[in-house]
């Protein structure tokens, strides 16, 4: 059994599939272009890939033998999911082992922004701090606002139970409220994107992106949010109309912005990195040493489930499932 790992992941995940199949990986510091990627997959059975490798209909049909795309990311938007299924490959991905991570990562951001850590951080290395001044460097008080989560799924729920510690409100837009058990169903609000925009004074971004997503945040919506509130966004670059939020931050019409993804990756918008009132971080979401570990170890058990002829833990397409079901 072949598996063409795309980058070199973790070695916690290469120490899995040692002794149970025979891998390759991309050795070069890049991605590899659309070409090379055929080129290496053409005899595979299984595939590893990142998030920005684009594993569409091309790529699938050059990859006649593949039995699986295991992403090594919980998003999965670069893999046509659908065209996989139509050809029996499993596609699956690393949820919940980076839930707590993602949402540590959105809260610092948050509260950079805020409280103006990376601008302060610049000042005080480039020998500007002269002293501690009654107005210097003022910033927005965090405890006690109204925090809006955009996607209730797993990292926005992890992010508004963060939201407890700072005595914050919670608001939140998914596409259909919590159950009763839930314990944040008590103290979190169910609210129209709409409402939630104009009443938060931090909006934090957790959807996944698909056509339904795409520019969800566009300049109309930005236009609704108030010129003290913050926008966060750890989910994906194009959930948010990335030029939309420049010109928004340039003339006011908010007060700031943390991103840890963009609409193209890894090109910035223009003007984006010029501004002061951003914080910009290079899409670390998951990067911690333990979470990236886990995630290496998953992708590769995805792998050895599917080539040992297993259902996969973190199947994508369930629906290939129950077309196998429905063939015995
Ligand atoms: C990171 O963005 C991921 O989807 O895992």
């Amino acid at each position: 059994m072949k598996v063409y790992i795309t980058y070199k992941i973790p070695e916690a995940g290469l120490k899995r599939l040692e002794g149970k199949c025979c891998f390759n990986f991309n050795e070069q510091d890049k991605l590899l272009s659309k070409k090379e990627l055929s080129a290496r997959i053409a005899d595979v059975d299984a595939l590893i890939c990142l998030l920005e490798d684009r594993i569409d209909r091309d790529v699938l049909d050059v990859g006649e033998k593949l039995r699986i795309v295991s992403n090594f990311a919980v998003g999965y938007n670069n893999i046509d999911v659908d065209y996989a299924s139509q050809r029996g490959i499993m596609v699956t991905n690393t949820p919940g082992v980076l839930t707590e991570t993602t949402a540590d990562l959105a809260w610092a951001l948050l509260m950079s922004v805020a409280r103006r850590v990376v601008e302060g951080d610049s000042f005080v290395r480039s020998g500007k701090f002269s002293g501690w001044r009654p107005e210097l460097m003022l910033g927005s008080d965090v405890h006690g606002k109204a925090l809006g989560v955009v996607g209730l799924g797993r990292i926005g729920q992890a992010m508004a139970l963060r939201a407890a510690g700072f005595n914050m409100k919670v608001l939140y837009y998914s596409p259909s409220p919590l159950d009763r058990e839930n314990e944040l169903s008590e103290w979190a609000t169910y609210v129209d994107l709409e409402t939630l925009l104009s009443r938060s004074d931090f909006v934090t971004l957790h959807v996944p992106l698909n056509d339904s997503t795409y520019h969800l945040i566009d300049e109309s919506k930005l236009l609704l949010m108030k010129p003290t509130a913050f926008l966060i966004n750890t989910s994906r670059g194009p959930v948010l109309d990335e030029r939309a939020l420049v010109k928004s931050l340039k003339e006011g019409i908010i007060a700031g912005a943390a991103l840890d993804v963009y609409e193209n990756e890894p090109a910035l918008s223009p003007g984006l990195s010029e501004l002061s009132n951003v914080v910009l971080v290079p899409h670390v979401g998951s990067a911690t040493h333990q979470t990236r570990n886990r995630m290496a170890e998953m992708a590769a058990e995805n792998v050895i489930a599917v080539l040992s002829g297993e259902i996969p833990p973190n199947l994508v397409n369930k629906e290939l499932l129950q077309q196998r079901s429905a063939r015995l």
